[in-house]
């Protein structure tokens, strides 16, 4: 059992989304996959459309009252995933748990005592935790042996990880040697921007390999499926969410994902030097994947646009309107005039919708 708490004290940085998404990709990578809800705002039992009716079976009386595990589970639509579910109560777990010896093991201990007593052991436990550093994502910390880190690619994002890196480090130090990141997930990367690059540069910088292949794009499908109680691949299976999210699970599996795959290629799979993300020879090679969407046009790239042509298409994008800028679309040039190019498109060159499914995703 692999045991992945996904943890960033930062609000809103995809933390939910990613447990979700990322579960729900393992899922249908055939894994058997259990999340928790740690936060009480219970926003991961919304999001899956599992918000507890009985107070007496969620994440609360596992670590208060020590109610086992297999009690608890609550099967979502996905085939094999299944959540322990969290309403506001949780949030008086913090201050009871306070005062007790070995507080920071309960969760630990619950999914120990599950892993022997059950003849159905998961393949992951994946921890959504609250954007605080209290006792629930100390026992997080001491139940997991892998760290997952979404982190918004803003400009505040490095803001307080020495702060998180300090607490992992301390934790593995007292509690739990096995402990460590093992992988960190730009969220919400909007290619189009200079400051994406910068932020994504940075994020590089300070974790380098840990920093996943797979940056999960801004995209409009992820922030809708929450209020659905979907999944993103129940809610939008073609969507560049999808793709991303898909990406991330078969990353953690240490599979090859679709995008990687080159039927064609011989079996030595030779990495292939691709020009750096952004240059004219991506930006001029690149076919536009499907017509650019409405309120967009096609130009030529390096082409000046009209001001009011430009500042309609920021809005349309800001809006929401316009998904994604298919290569060849020049956007806001006076807007970045003293600055360089942006990368304009995924360097990883993904799909903006998906052809078809990767294996396993019906
Ligand atoms: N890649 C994305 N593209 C667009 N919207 C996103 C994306 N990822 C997350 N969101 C949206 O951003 C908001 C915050 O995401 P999420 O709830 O996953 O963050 P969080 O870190 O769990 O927040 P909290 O700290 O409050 O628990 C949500 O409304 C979510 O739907
Ligand atoms: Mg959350």
């Amino acid at each position: 059992m692999r045991c992945i708490a996904v943890i960033n004290q930062k609000g809103g940085v995809g933390k939910t989304t990613t447990t979700l998404n990322l579960g729900a990709g393992l899922a249908r990578r055939g894994k058997r996959v259990l999340l928790l809800d740690l936060d009480p705002q219970g926003n991961l039992s919304l999001h899956v459309d599992r918000r507890p009716t009985d107070e007496s079976a969620t994440m609360t009386t596992l670590l208060l009252e020590q109610k086992p595990l297999a009690e608890l589970l609550v099967p979502s639509n996905e085939e094999g995933l299944f959540v322990v579910p969290s309403e506001s109560s949780l949030g008086g777990v913090e201050q009871i748990l306070a005062n007790k010896i070995g507080r920071e093991m309960v969760l630990k201990d619950a999914l120990e005592r599950y892993e022997k007593d059950s003849n159905e052991p998961f393949d992951f436990v994946l921890l959504d935790c609250p954007p605080s550093l209290g006792v629930i994502s100390a026992n997080a910390l001491c139940a997991a042996a892998e760290v997952l880190i979404p982190m918004q690619a803003d400009y505040f994002s490095l803001q307080g990880m020495a702060k998180l890196t300090e607490v992992i480090e301390l934790v593995r130090s007292r509690l739990n040697p096995a402990l460590r990141i093992t992988k960190v997930v730009p969220c919400m990367v909007d290619f189009r921007t200079r400051l994406t690059a910068e932020v994504l540069a940075e994020i590089d910088h300070h974790f380098g390999d840990l920093v996943s292949k797979y940056p999960i794009r801004s995209n409009v499908k992820l922030a809708e499926a929450p209020s659905f109680g979907r999944t993103i691949f129940e809610h939008d299976p073609e969507s560049a969410g999808a793709w991303d999210y898909g990406g991330l699970a078969a990353e953690v599996l240490g599979e090859r994902y679709e995008l990687d795959e080159d039927e064609d290629a011989d079996a030595t799979d030779e990495i292939v030097e691709e020009p750096a993300p952004g240059s004219s020879e991506v930006l001029a090679a690149e076919e536009p994947a499907e017509t650019p969407a409405v309120g967009a046009r096609e130009v030529e790239v390096g082409t000046e646009l009209d001001p009011d042509e430009e500042e309609a298409l920021v809005k349309a994008m800001l809006e929401g309107e316009i998904d994604d800028v298919v290569a060849g679309t020049t956007v806001a040039s006076t807007m970045l005039e003293d600055r360089p190019a942006p990368l304009r498109q995924d360097p990883l060159g993904r799909p903006t919708r998906l052809p078809e499914l990767e294996a396993g995703a019906d």
